[in-house]
């Protein structure tokens, strides 16, 4: 009797496992914004929407700590600039108790440490230090498993330029100029059982590098235009992106690594067909496609991904497009821009909001029109659109419309929100002023601040984070 239940206990078991091997949806989750919504309203948003893996693309330990007791599965991002001078022991020691093994020891389940972002880019990073992030990921390893935390992984992300670019994935490969650093990380990667992880955005690949109709980038298959690669025709973007991971990793004597998503989305503004509704139909195509686990040609099975963002960073530096800054499938108020079912399901329904958000007064700054000066206008507009996010008001962006007024007007209301509705923020030389009404018109939204949970270190001008 006690044998048969323990029998079916261990069935049972096997069974959980088993389950376990399925894909996951997960999110990614960066704080380089203005606006930054309440760590313990993030919480609530994960577990309302029942999202099991968040990727915290920071390694703030006031943020991380807030997940104990949550069970939200949680990878833990160390910045570039701290790859670019942990090479030594004591420094890394330092950084794995203090973000990792400190906040485990509260009740946080942290399953992965990401060391760097894209190190190995050519177009997002162009200043980065490629060698420096192999020896600095063996020592977090090395790390990792003195300090007895072997099932945490140690990996790092990459875009899909770490790829020479190439029509078919049968011809893809890795980049010449970091093909060896890349070798060293693939044996590390399969020394240590991790997968490799990729991040990937249609949106990007398939107009910019690839010049194909923006159709390719979705998942529904509407388009008919089509890759034919040998005996295999692919009709999105998405599996082909997968597939010439598949065949570099193969070509570099791995053919069995596994691939993981740690990013994918679609931006909502910023650059031509980066809007609201083309963002929902991407993720609805995604989402279907992930749930049906059929995976790819090369790499059939399910597939683990992170959806990339929660919420938009307005702060995000812009050299790889000003789009960079509106990943979120929230906005910065805590609302859901689109439908999304993160349950995989299908449904038509917009995700929980955020609860409990606060935002700041109905109070906007305006332009008053007096254009008797150009040069203190123009001055002032530079001055604004300089330390405030103005990429809605970039060419195809959803306030490039805009008449010449309300262009400044929603750059002296940025740079006023930036700075909490200071009032003084909203002078410039006399030529502000401050409205209760919604100066938003059709798409082009004037946003409002909310109250920030922490205030921001700023040194030199710089907003520095942990
Ligand atoms: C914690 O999460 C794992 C998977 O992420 C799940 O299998 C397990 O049931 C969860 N435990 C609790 C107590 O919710
Ligand atoms: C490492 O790569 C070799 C060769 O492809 C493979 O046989 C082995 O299973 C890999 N190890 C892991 C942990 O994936
Ligand atoms: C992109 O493709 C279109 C037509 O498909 C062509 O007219 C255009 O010149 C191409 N642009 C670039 C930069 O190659
Ligand atoms: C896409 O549609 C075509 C017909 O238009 C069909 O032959 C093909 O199998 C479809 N591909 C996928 C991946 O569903
Ligand atoms: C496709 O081609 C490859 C070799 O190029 C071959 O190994 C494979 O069996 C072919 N698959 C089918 C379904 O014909």
């Amino acid at each position: 009797m006690k044998m048969r239940v323990k029998m079916s206990l261990m069935c049972f078991m096997v069974l959980i496992m088993a389950t376990q091997v399925t894909s996951f949806v997960g999110i990614t989750w960066g704080r380089q914004q203005t606006q930054q919504l309440v760590p313990s309203m993030v919480v609530d948003l994960l577990l309302q929407n029942k999202i099991p893996q968040l990727r915290l693309m920071t390694s703030g330990y006031d943020i991380i700590e807030i997940f104990s007791g949550t069970n939200i599965s949680l990878s833990v991002t160390m910045g570039n600039q701290f790859v670019w001078q942990a090479n030594r022991n004591d420094l890394a020691y330092v950084w794995v108790n203090d973000r990792i093994k400190d906040p485990i020891n509260k009740g946080v389940n942290i399953v992965e440490v990401t060391v760097g972002s894209e190190p190995f880019s050519n177009t997002f990073l162009k200043e980065a230090n490629n060698n420096q992030v192999v020896p600095v990921l063996k020592l977090i390893r090395e790390t990792l498993d003195d300090m007895k935390l072997g099932h945490i992984r140690a990996t790092t992300g990459h875009g899909m330029d770490v790829l020479k670019v190439s029509k078919f994935p049968s011809e893809a490969d890795f980049r010449d100029d970091i093909k060896k650093p890349m070798l060293e990380s693939l044996e590390e990667f399969n020394r240590t059982g991790v997968p490799f992880v990729l991040y990937m955005f249609p949106i990007h690949f398939v107009k910019e590098i690839m010049n194909y109709t923006m159709e390719f980038a979705f998942m529904d298959n509407k388009s008919g235009f089509k890759i034919v690669d040998g005996n295999i025709t692919y009709t999105n973007a998405v599996e082909l992106m997968i597939d010439s991971l598949a065949w570099a990793l193969k070509k570099a004597g791995y053919p069995d690594m596994k691939i993981m998503i740690g990013q994918i989305g679609w931006p909502t503004d910023g650059y031509p067909h980066a809007n609201i509704k083309n963002a929902e139909r991407f993720h609805k195509g995604l989402l279907k496609y992930v749930s049906s686990k059929k995976g790819t040609p090369l790499r059939p099975g399910p597939l683990d991904i992170y959806l990339h963002s929660l919420s938009d960073e307005n702060e995000f530096r812009t050299i790889f497009g000003t789009f960079q800054r509106h990943w979120g499938i929230y906005r910065a108020d805590g609302n859901p821009k689109y439908k999304i079912d993160f349950s995989l399901q299908d449904r038509d329904e917009y995700p929980t909001e955020a609860k409990g958000i606060v935002k700041m007064p109905n109070r906007w700054c305006k332009f008053n029109g007096d254009t008797s000066n150009m040069y203190l206008v123009n001055k002032n507009y530079d001055l604004a659109c300089k330390t405030a996010d103005c990429t809605r008001l970039e060419k195809g962006a959803s306030c490039d419309g805009l008449k010449f007024e309300s262009r400044i007007s929603y750059a002296f209301n940025a740079f006023f929100q930036k700075y909490k509705q200071s009032l003084e923020k909203c002078d410039f030389d006399g030529l502000g002023k401050i409205v209760a009404t919604n100066p938003s018109v059709e798409n082009c939204e004037f946003p409002i601040e909310i109250l920030a949970f922490q205030d921001q270190i700023v040194q030199n001008g710089m907003v520095l984070r942990i």
